[in-house]
């Protein structure tokens, strides 16, 4: 079962996070081996030849692994290829047992899919329809995302010093696959959002331990308004 916490998100109000107590000890549910079962049926048809299918837990916890031995093993750490292990985790798309998958009624919903045991990093699943999307932030830690269904729309801005706010400087799609990362500070400044209809979900690592997660991630900045052309 999952512990349901709700926290107050500046600029998206009430943002729904799902903690399970332990979800290494969550089994896989019987959708998310449904799921598995017809994606195997559509890539290989009737002539389905056996394969080894992980269980989600088990590739949530392969994922974790192999961030515990980047962080064990980087003189100089590069969020880039958290961003890439990511992508490589979901190689057939998102895999995620369906409670992972649930949309918030208020906010795009964030569910733990991952608490560091050290309280070095949280992986995190977020669930975005049409509409919701983060305020505009820049990072008090690192961060890496990557959209594991649908598309989202991410936000580029840059900082003014003189107003201590954000700029409009772009934005970029990000398919399945695709995402971004950055350090703490003003380097990346963005907002993330689904503009299209249905349903996305993105895969996300913070540096920061699941307790810290209300306030040590987002640093929420005022935006300024630019004339329309
Ligand atoms: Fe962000």
């Amino acid at each position: 079962m999952h512990q349901l916490l709700h926290f107050s998100n500046p600029g998206v109000g009430t943002t729904r996070l799902s903690v399970p107590h332990d979800y290494a000890k969550v089994r896989q549910s019987s959708d998310s081996h449904h799921s598995v079962r017809a994606f195997e049926k559509r890539k290989y048809g009737k002539r389905c030849m056996t394969r080894i299918i992980e269980e989600p837990t088990s590739r949530i916890a392969s994922l974790a692994s192999a961030i515990d031995s980047l962080l064990a093993s980087e003189a100089c750490f590069d969020p880039r290829v958290i961003q890439r292990m990511i992508r490589d985790a979901f190689p057939d798309g998102n895999w995620l047992p369906r409670p992972m998958c649930q949309p918030g009624d208020e906010g795009y919903a964030r569910h733990v899919l991952h608490s560091d045991a050290a309280d070095r990093y949280t992986i995190v699943a977020l669930v975005w329809t049409q509409g919701q999307h983060s305020p505009v932030h820049a990072h008090h830690t690192w961060c890496a995302l990557c959209v594991v269904e649908g598309e989202l729309l991410e936000e580029f801005f840059a900082y003014d010093p003189d107003g201590a706010a954000a700029v409009p400087a772009g934005s970029a799609c990000r398919q399945v696959g695709e995402g971004s990362s950055g350090t703490a500070g003003l380097h990346l400044i963005h907002r993330v959002g689904n503009a299209r209809p249905g349903t996305a979900i993105s895969v996300h690592i913070y540096g920061v331990a699941t307790s810290e997660m209300s306030s040590g991630i987002n640093h929420v900045l005022p935006v300024v308004e630019t004339a329309a052309a």
